[in-house]
C-alpha cells in the first residue's frame, strides 16, 4: 500500500539529515515542535514515535531521558536511526521496528506495556488518505490519560494563498484537491493528503480532549522558501516573532504550513 512512499523515503534517507542541517526554516520549525511536546511530556514517559524517519527527534527525546519506540516503513530511514543508536550508545533508550502506522495492532512490544505518549512529526501522516486508519489503534496502545501530539499539513496555508495572489494557481490550490496532491520525493511520485484539524478531531472520536493546537509557519514562510528567509534575514526574524504571537490564535492555529495538535485520552473515569 505504501510501496512508492517507502521507496521514495529510502532514497531520501541518504540526504535527509544534511538537507535539514542546511535549512534554517526546518530547524526552527523542529525547535518549535520540540518546545510544544516538552510542555506535555512527563518525566520518564514511554513514547511511541510514528514515522520517525532518521530519528532526529527520537535521539533528542532519548537525551532528555524519555524512552522512545520508533516505527517507520522505510528501512533506509531506520538504518540511519540504528547507526545513531549504536554511535551514541542509546540501545536502552530507543527501540525501533519497521512497521506502518496503519498496523499499530502488530507492534512487537509487550502488550501490557502501553505508551504514555504518541508522537508523529513533520507530515508523515499526510501519506495516509484516511486518518482513522491510524487513529483507530490509538486506544489499544495508549495508557488511559496518555497524550498524542501529531504534526500535520492542513489544506489551507497562508503562504500558498499568497502564491495564488501572484497568479501561481496550481501550487496555491494543490492542497485543496479532494484526492490529495502528487508529491515527488527524489524522483518518486506518490499521492499525499492534506488533513484539517476538524478531520483529525473527528477521526479520534469522543475519548480525546484537545490540550493545545498550534500553527507552525503560519505567517512565516514554509521550508521550501528557505532561500527567501536567508536573503531577507530581518524580515524573516520579524515573521517568526509574529508567528510566535499568532500560532495559538484562530485561524493561524490550524491554517499554517503544519499544525501541531496535542490531545489527551480520557482516564478510565472518563476525565
Ligand atoms: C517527512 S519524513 C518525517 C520524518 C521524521 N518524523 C522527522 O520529523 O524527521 C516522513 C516519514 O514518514 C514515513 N512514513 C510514510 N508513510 C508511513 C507509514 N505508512 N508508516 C510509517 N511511516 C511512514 C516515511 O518513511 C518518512 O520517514
Amino acid at each position: 500500500m505504501f510501496e512508492q512512499v517507502r521507496e521514495a523515503f529510502n532514497r531520501q534517507s541518504e540526504i535527509f539529515d544534511s538537507y535539514e542541517e542546511r535549512n534554517d526554516i526546518l530547524k526552527w520549525m523542529r525547535s518549535i515542535t520540540r518546545e510544544h511536546i516538552l510542555r506535555h511530556l512527563n518525566t520518564g514517559d514511554r513514547i511511541l514515535e510514528l514515522n520517525a524517519g532518521t530519528g532526529l527527534d527520537a535521539v533528542f527525546l532519548a537525551e532528555k531521558k524519555f524512552h522512545v519506540h520508533a516505527i517507520d516503513i522505510s528501512e533506509g530511514m531506520l538504518k540511519k536511526l540504528d547507526n545513531k543508536i549504536l554511535r551514541m550508545n542509546l540501545q536502552d533508550d530507543i527501540s525501533f521496528e519497521k512497521l506502518s502506522f496503519t498496523e499499530l495492532n502488530k507492534l512487537k512490544i509487550n502488550s501490557s506495556l502501553k505508551f504514555d505518549y504518541i508522537f508523529s512529526n513533520f507530515g508523515g501522516l499526510n501519506c495516509v488518505d484516511d486518518l482513522t486508519k491510524v487513529t483507530k489503534h490509538f486506544r489499544e496502545v495508549l495508557k488511559p490519560g496518555g497524550r498524542i501530539s501529531l504534526v500535520i499539513m492542513p489544506p489551507v496555508s497562508p503562504w500558498e494563498i499568497i502564491l495564488a495572489l501572484k497568479g501561481k494557481f496550481k501550487p496555491a490550490f494543490r492542497r485543496l484537491h479532494k484526492n490529495g496532491a502528487l508529491a515527488n520525493v527524489e524522483g518518486i511520485k506518490f499521492q499525499t493528503y492534506y488533513h484539517s484539524y476538524r478531520k483529525l478531531k473527528k477521526s479520534l472520536g469522543g475519548d480525546f480532549k484537545l490540550l493545545e493546537l498550534q500553527g507552525l509557519a503560519a505567517v512565516s514562510p514554509p521550508p521550501y522558501l528557505d532561500s527567501f528567509a536567508k536573503s531577507h534575514e530581518k524580515f524573516y526574524e520579524f515573521l517568526k516573532s509574529a508567528d510566535k504571537i499568532l500560532s495559538h490564535v484562530f485561524p493561524f492555529n490550524r491554517c499554517s504550513d503544519h499544525f501541531i495538535a496535542t490531545f489527551k485520552l480520557n482516564n478510565i473515569d472518563g476525565k
